[in-house]
């Protein structure tokens, strides 16, 4: 790839720091204050359209898979419409029963991926509307689609998707608050949504500047072989994320779950040596993720925790904490997954891992 890597050492790096700027770039000419609701220009479909769909499947593989798990909770609470998140792989020989209102939405960083191409052409035949949430301008998923949602992120060259999947979260906010505004969402609660989406980039800019904190405790946890990711509600595939991001680049197995889960299983492999993160911002459970927490500091896990800004509770019984800005919880993802791809880039880099191209993967997969 011919781009600037400017003063960054690699591209995944780049990336990490170019989302202040990509999400901004996600909501440009997207966002209507005095309608308090979103705008897009390339859905195609009126709203009467729009208006009379009464299920909404996700389909895509990877992280732009955990992206859309965010959107189904989104548009779930802000538009009451019921979404299905498919991975595509599995979708393209299934059968699941669809109304004939059901829209599909293949969402992809590359608009490439050959399950994630199949999954929606088999969509397309049996007769639904298929649009794509896609970063390529003119990649093969976004000309087969019925129309879209371009991501507008720029090229993204690290093999581990990270400024895409900020941008498709956003995107998906967007969508919810537009399909939201369409049925149940109030005028005001519309317009709440917009200035907390307005400031975004700005603590998206401030949780960046946690790396300095991250880098140290890379330096602390870089030789653990085993991690555990949770999180709840928002926050959960939040941690499938985390998860993903520390396999793919640093080849450490680690596996991420709802908080609440780990005590029907993954609590089993809590000992010394597997540190659990611990994705717990300030939200409506607050009090339930924290005694999660001390479930694993009870059975002597490190506790790596991502908080809020000034939650000195969590600093008492974590073993590091990394502060990111307190917002909305639904707006958390944009900024929990931040120190999550800090954490995973330092520590590829401690362990010698050639973070840009990791081995066995590849950055899109075409072939099946
Ligand atoms: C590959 C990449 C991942 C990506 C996934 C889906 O596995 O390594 O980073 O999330 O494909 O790609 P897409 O382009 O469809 O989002």
């Amino acid at each position: 790839a011919d781009i600037d890597l400017g003063e960054y050492e690699h591209y995944m790096l780049k990336e990490i720091f170019e989302q202040p700027t990509t999400i901004e770039n996600a909501m440009r000419g997207r966002l209507n204050y005095d309608e308090a609701t979103a705008i897009f220009g390339g859905l195609n479909l009126s709203s009467q359209q729009l208006r009379q769909i009464d299920r909404i499947v996700l389909t895509a593989c990877g992280t732009s898979w955990h992206a859309a798990l965010v959107g189904e909770y989104l548009i779930e609470e802000f538009a009451r419409i019921p979404v299905e998140v498919e991975y595509a792989s599995e979708l393209r020989y299934r059968n699941p029963p669809m109304s004939d209102q059901t829209m599909v939405f293949a969402i992809t960083q590359s608009g490439e991926t050959a399950d994630t191409l199949a999954a929606m052409k088999e969509c397309k035949r049996k007769g639904h509307t298929t649009m794509a949430i896609c970063n390529v301008v003119g990649s093969t998923i976004a000309r087969e689609a019925d129309g879209g949602i371009y991501l507008h992120a720029g090229p993204e060259i690290g093999v581990a998707s990270t400024k895409a999947f900020t941008s498709q979260v956003t995107v998906l906010t967007l969508l919810a608050l537009y399909l939201g505004r369409m049925r149940h969402l109030s005028y005001s609660a519309g317009q709440n949504i917009i200035r907390k989406l307005k400031d975004i980039p700005k603590q998206v800019e401030k949780a960046l500047e946690c790396h300095e904190a991250v880098k140290t405790i890379a330096e602390k946890y870089a030789s653990m072989n085993n991690f555990l990711y949770l999180g709840r509600l928002y926050n959960f595939p939040v941690a499938l994320e985390g998860a993903l991001k520390l396999k793919e680049i640093s080849y450490i197995h680690a596996e991420g779950y709802p908080a609440a889960e780990m005590k029907h299983g993954p609590i089993a492999l809590v000992d010394e040596q597997t540190p659990s993160v611990f994705i717990v911002p300030r939200c409506g459970i607050y009090p339930k993720v924290i005694s999660n927490l001390q479930e694993v500091k009870a059975r002597k896990g490190p506790v790596i925790a991502i908080a809020c800004e000034g939650d000195d509770r969590v600093a008492e019984l974590a073993d590091d904490v990394i502060y990111v800005p307190d917002v909305d919880e639904c707006l958390q993802p944009l900024v929990a997954s931040i120190p999550l791809q800090l954490l995973a880039y330092h520590i590829a880099i401690l362990r010698d891992c050639n973070v840009d191209r990791p081995r066995n993967l590849a950055k899109s997969v075409t072939v099946e």
